[in-house]
């Protein structure tokens, strides 16, 4: 306890407002599925008791070497190298099956995106990387040898919504082709290019989109952002929340709308008299809309400005059949 924060310049985003959303009772078990440098990690320990205790995911190596320096100081904490796909497993492994608070804080942490190696940046030359877990999975130059031009299209405008992403993709395989896409400066210089010249300058750079589009495509997000707040709402006890920051639209809808299909899970047509199916919620929505920070967080720490943040809870179960509205007779 007491530790020093080493990554100053790494500000955790909506910091107060997801760590208040998470903790009910500074004696229990909190899950910080995305430790990162632990700005998230470190506020959620300060809020618990001794008797609290504290578990990390992180996918990413070199955040799990910071969060183990963590633990050596701080008993009540520990992490996992594991993506959000392990997550149920290894909360069960440990007897962690049902916990008071879990928080998810998706995307990239400023540490990969300043370390030019990673590939993450297209302001810092390096690598055409993008893996979160170095030790797995494939690095963007390798995805790119296989991928047609209609699917790399796809991809960066499912995930970027680039509305150029038809002409970025056909640029991005000729430069391939020509041997000229060989690092982050090259598909910066590519995604400049294959924009209108009245889109190059005055907004984002050309360049901001597609790269989360590659970025996200690269590390499965959306499939592990499934597999993970799956088990996370699983895991929960009656009465224990759920907070997810994410950073754009894509992802909000994706997380809204699993949170949604467990607050409102019966899928019996309409034009049914009553609910045949049975299912009943298991979640209720705390924020009705998503928390944004305010514009003095903004001014502080630009990074925070597109974050939104979905807070929900756990219902017990009687609260599960009231939201129902189930009478006994109906079901
Ligand atoms: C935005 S950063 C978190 C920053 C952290 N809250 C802090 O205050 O330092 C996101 C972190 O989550 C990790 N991450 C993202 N997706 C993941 C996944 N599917 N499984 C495990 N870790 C993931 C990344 O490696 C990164 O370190």
């Amino acid at each position: 306890m007491g530790e020093i924060n080493q990554y100053p310049e790494h500000i955790p985003v909506l910091r107060d407002a997801f760590v208040e959303a998470i903790v009910t009772d500074p004696d229990g078990s909190y899950v910080d599925c995305t430790f990162g440098r632990g700005g998230h990690s470190r506020e959620l320990l300060a809020r618990l008791s001794e008797k609290g205790r504290l578990l990390a995911f992180d996918r990413d190596p070199e955040a799990v070497a910071e969060g183990e320096r963590l633990a050596r100081q701080d008993s009540r904490f520990a992490i996992a190298h594991a993506d959000f796909a392990q997550l149920g497993e290894i909360l069960d492994e440990r007897g962690w099956s049902q916990v008071n608070g879990i928080g998810f804080d998706l995307g990239v942490s400023s540490p990969q995106v300043d370390n030019a190696e990673r590939g993450f940046s297209f302001q810092k030359n390096g690598p055409l990387d993008m893996r979160m877990d170095v030790d797995s999975g494939k690095p963007l130059s390798q995805l790119l040898e296989r991928i047609s031009e209609s699917e790399l299209a796809d991809i960066i405008y499912r995930f970027g919504d680039e509305r150029y992403s038809r002409s970025i993709a056909k640029s991005m395989l000729q430069a391939k082709h020509d041997g000229k896409l060989n690092s982050t400066a090259d598909l910066e210089n590519v995604c400049f290019h294959a924009v209108p010249k009245k889109a190059r300058h005055g907004g984002a750079h050309p360049a901001t989109r597609t790269f989360q589009a590659l970025r996200i495509w690269v590390n499965e997000e959306m499939d592990q952002i499934d597999a993970g707040l799956s088990a996370a709402m699983a895991h929960l006890k009656p009465g224990g929340h759920l907070a997810v920051i994410s950073f754009h639209s894509g992802e909000d809808r994706r997380i809204r709308d699993l949170i949604e299909s467990e607050v409102k899970p019966c899928k019996c047509p309409p034009q049914l008299p009553m609910c045949v199916c049975g299912k009943l919620p298991s979640m209720r929505w705390l924020q009705k809309k998503p928390v944004r920070p305010s514009e003095s967080e903004v001014s502080a720490n630009p990074r925070s400005r597109s974050s939104l943040m979905r807070v929900a809870q756990r219902l017990t179960a009687a609260e599960s059949k009231k939201q129902a509205g189930y009478t006994g007779a109906s079901l």
